[in-house]
């Protein structure tokens, strides 16, 4: 597990922004520069900020974010707590020039053992993060008996809720995308495929 992540999900007291491990303008033009200043910096430095105002005083003081989006009932404190693991999980799976193009190791055989192929587990996520109505996240992860799955999640919801463990997330909410594609979900999507660092997505299984 990135060390970022875990220091965020072993803070009891305070929640944190993850630390960026690459400049804001590095993504171009998959991803542009404005999008990261007002979705990293906006969107996610708010959930963060809500759920360090929420939390305390409350039973789920001094639990990791991990354990509040698994156990806590609908409502703010659950739906901040998925943003932030959600959004912690998405910043940190890109990399500006990955080293490969499609996973490899256990992920990769993983892929073609529950989906056929890596090529056709693309054409399977990509029709969840386009075909999710409104606002959410497509998500591949695995089981406890190493099974994969990928799972549509509406608003800020993540598959730790079902018990499933995440591994891969695309953010469909327009804020994700609206700067740069506009309405155009489907654009953004394929793009996203050139960013994703596979190494850090492989460490998470
Ligand atoms: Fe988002």
């Amino acid at each position: 597990m990135n060390t970022l992540l875990m220091s965020l999900i072993f803070t009891t007291m305070t929640y944190e922004m993850p630390k960026l491990p690459y400049a804001n303008n590095a993504l171009e033009p998959v991803i542009s520069q404005q999008t990261i200043d007002y979705h990293y910096g906006k969107h996610l430095q708010t959930y963060v900020n809500n759920l360090n105002s929420l939390v305390p005083g409350t039973e789920f003081e001094g639990k990791t974010v991990e354990a509040i989006v698994a156990s806590a009932p609908d409502g703010a404190i659950f739906n901040n707590a998925g943003q932030v693991l959600n959004h912690t999980l998405y910043f940190l799976q890109f990399a500006p020039k990955p080293a490969k193009n499609e996973p490899e190791g256990k992920l990769g055989e993983a892929i073609k053992r529950d989906f056929g192929s890596f090529e056709n587990f693309k054409k399977e996520f990509n029709a969840a993060a386009v075909g999710l109505f409104g606002s959410g996240w497509a998500w591949l992860s695995v089981d406890k008996n190493g099974k994969l799955h990928i799972t549509k999640e509406a608003n800020g919801s993540n598959p730790v809720r079902a018990g499933l463990k995440p591994l891969l997330g695309f953010d469909v909410w327009e804020h994700a995308y609206y700067l740069d594609y506009q309405n155009r979900r489907a654009d953004h999507v394929n793009k996203l495929w050139e960013i994703i660092d596979w190494d850090v997505v492989e460490k998470r299984l």
